[in-house]
């Protein structure tokens, strides 16, 4: 924290103005333009979301009340308007732009597929007859397991068309992460690959699915398998169906389910303070609406764009920058099924050239990684196509700025950073980008219609420039989260208690700078942020407790060059501490069986052994030791509290 704040200190004397040319060809190239949504939103919070909502959305039946807060916190919005989320990302274009690409996709052994409007509309539409002939009804819930393929957003769109909440679990966790969301949703089919290509290696998606609900999972009906890697599986008749049988003989066409606004579109889980995940639940329209307007604030979407967002469906922002957000703009849009280092870390740069990417979307921890493997590889490529770069997940180092920025930019590309959160649905905190500069490092200014403050520990505004605190949202908006999935206590808990409903607490904390810009400082809670990922500190301590070995243990955040952060445990054996030997054994065993509860990126960097941990008289653990040795800093700090203090020589590894 320290050392956040002198560095962000240094940064606030760079500010980057987004070049004449970006903003004249922009769709906001006068800045009164801007300033009048600011004003709208401001001066009619409602009135503006509601402009917004007649203008962006096509109503199957028009709202006439904006928003409800008769049950806050649990808001509604637009609630007696009926829609179609598919509808408004398909068939609203076919008219006008049926043959426009909608997805350019290219997989990691370089394979590629041009998807129009019209046939992703027909692929939709025959794969939503093939869910409803399996009997899902609007309500229902579907999880998907699945590689990036155009297949994914296939399959979210024809959930979305039929009324069915999809939940989408990233191909990187783990069967049991898998069978725990399954049974969470209480889902009736599951739709997963063989494989996927991903690392240079094959993801065996098949097979943790059927692990999953080898453990479990009754609720599950059927599981649906795409094939794409052309592997052997096993295949469960009755149970298991190729996708290609799902969509056989199937109409080209469907007529979408109209649902209420409020219906929810999809669940997403993701990590809190506690060991169990959380089902964040979505709207349908207002979480459209969000996704909709932060592609024209924010990425400036325009006819001609090619974009880029290199998210995996498997997370929010895949979610809202991948498979709804570009479709709902008509707009066209690159797909990757691989990692960004296969076969070299030229890779992006060698898609941005060959599909002429002109904005582009990443997380800071992908960009430290390429940068870290030099510049020889961007400047191999024509990156002139570019005009607007961004990131998110998590605060940007000003030195991957100052790369992102001269060396993929090309120093005229302006550079969004975005905060926002699974919760949120779309962005909150970020430029528009023809007229905000830039400070590398910083989120910027809340976006129009979104009352983001900082506020002190009694929940009063902090006016003081630079002074951190709680970052919160005065005003309930669109695209917030609902609830959480079959626990409306814990959504109140979460997100309102804390200032008795008056805010949304984001978990974050902040401070804002004489400018009045944004500088995210870390989270409040025991969430990490590893690669731009949210994992609970508790989760990896539950996994870690339920070893045989385990008897104790507890899991904190350390800094880490590319990922961010890296997942630092202590654990505490049943019997002796091990020998120096089998200590790498169990470390292994250790770090594996991580891997297989949750999935590999929750797997400890670190592991360190001791008899005990720091604990206070009535036994709280003290993290804030852990987290001082984990930084190999010395301890200044007061232990005197400590009931077993000569623990800590264990704990620093130097006993
Ligand atoms: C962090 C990802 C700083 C933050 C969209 C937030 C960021 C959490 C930024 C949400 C950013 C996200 N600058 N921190 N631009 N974007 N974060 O739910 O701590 O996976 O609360 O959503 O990531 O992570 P989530």
């Amino acid at each position: 924290m320290e050392n956040n704040t002198i560095q962000s200190v240094l940064q606030e004397h760079r500010t980057f103005k987004p070049s004449a040319e970006f903003s004249q060809n922009s769709r906001f190239p006068d800045p009164a333009s801007i300033e009048a949504l600011y004003k709208h939103a401001s001066t009619d919070h409602t009135g503006f979301w509601a402009e917004l909502a007649n203008t962006q959305i096509n109503w199957h039946k028009p709202f006439t009340k904006t928003l409800d807060d008769t049950q806050a916190p649990y808001y509604e919005w637009f609630n007696d308007g009926e829609l179609n989320v598919s509808y408004n990302c398909l068939d609203r274009h076919l008219e006008t732009q049926g043959d426009k690409t909608a997805i350019i996709f290219e997989g990691e052994q370089g394979d590629t597929q041009h998807i129009s409007y019209r046939t992703l509309y027909e692929r939709v539409c025959q794969f939503a007859n093939g869910l409803k002939d399996l009997g899902v009804v609007s309500g229902d819930r579907v999880v998907l397991y699945m590689p990036m393929i155009p297949e994914a957003v296939v399959a979210m769109q024809a959930c979305a068309r039929i009324g069915a909440i999809h939940s989408v679990v990233f191909g990187g966790f783990s069967a049991e992460s898998l069978r725990d969301r399954i049974e969470d949703a209480d889902a009736k089919i599951v739709i997963t690959a063989d494989g996927g290509h991903r690392g240079g290696k094959v993801v065996p998606l098949k097979e943790a699915t059927d692990k999953a609900l080898s453990m479990g999972c009754d609720c599950i009906e059927h599981s649906i398998v795409f094939t794409r890697t052309k592997h052997d599986i096993n295949m469960q008749s009755g149970r298991d169906i190729l996708w290609d049988d799902v969509i056989k003989d199937k109409a080209t066409t469907c007529e979408p389910t109209w649902v209420n606004s409020e219906h929810p579109l999809f669940l997403l889980y993701t990590s809190g303070s506690t060991g169990k995940p959380k089902g964040i639940q979505h709207s349908s329209g207002g979480y459209l609406l969000g996704a909709i307007t932060t592609m024209q604030w924010v990425f400036d979407i325009q006819d001609k764009d090619i974009f880029w967002c290199t998210a995996d469906v498997g997370w929010i922002t895949g979610h809202t920058y991948v498979a709804y957000g570009p479709l709902a703009c008509g707009s066209t849009m690159l797909m990757f099924e691989g990692a960004p280092t296969v076969p070299d870390a030229g890779r992006f740069w060698k898609m941005c050239e060959a599909h002429k990417v002109t904005i582009f979307y990443t997380a800071p921890t992908a960009i430290r990684a390429l940068m870290k493997l030099g510049d020889d590889f961007p400047k191999k490529y024509d990156l002139s196509s570019l005009r607007l770069l961004g990131t998110v997940g998590e605060p940007i180092n000003p030195e991957a700025w100052m790369w992102y920025h001269t060396v993929i930019g090309q120093e005229k590309c302006p550079i969004v950073d975005t905060w926002w959160q699974t919760e949120t649905g779309a962005h909150m905190l970020a430029p528009m980008p023809s007229q905000t500069s830039a400070k590398p490092g910083s989120c910027t200014r809340a976006l129009p219609g979104i009352d983001a403050i900082v506020v002190d520990e009694a929940g009063n505004e902090i006016t003081t420039a630079d002074q951190g605190g709680y970052l919160v949202v005065r005003k309930p908006w669109p695209s917030m989260l609902r609830n959480i999935w079959g626990d409306a206590e814990r959504y109140n808990e979460t997100y309102w208690a804390k200032f008795d409903g008056k805010y949304y607490l984001a978990g974050d904390s902040a401070r804002k700078d004489s400018d009045g810009y944004f500088w995210i400082m870390g989270r409040i809670d025991d969430v990490l942020n590893v690669s731009g990922h949210r994992l609970g500190t508790m989760e990896v301590e539950s996994a870690l407790v339920a070893h045989e070995r385990v008897a104790e243990a507890a899991v904190v955040g350390s800094p880490h060059d590319i990922k961010g952060e890296s997942i630092f445990a202590y654990v505490v054996l049943k019997g002796d501490r091990p020998s120096a030997e089998d200590a790498d054994a169990i470390t292994q065993t250790l770090r594996t069986w991580v891997g297989e509860q949750i999935g590999a990126i929750a797997k400890p960097d670190n592991i360190r052994f001791a008899d005990n941990l720091p604990k206070t008289r009535s036994g709280k653990i003290m993290r804030r030791l852990l987290r001082t040795i984990a930084k190999g800093d010395e301890i200044t700090s007061d232990t005197s509290t400590l009931e077993n203090e000569s623990i800590l020589l264990q704990l620093q590894g130097k006993e």
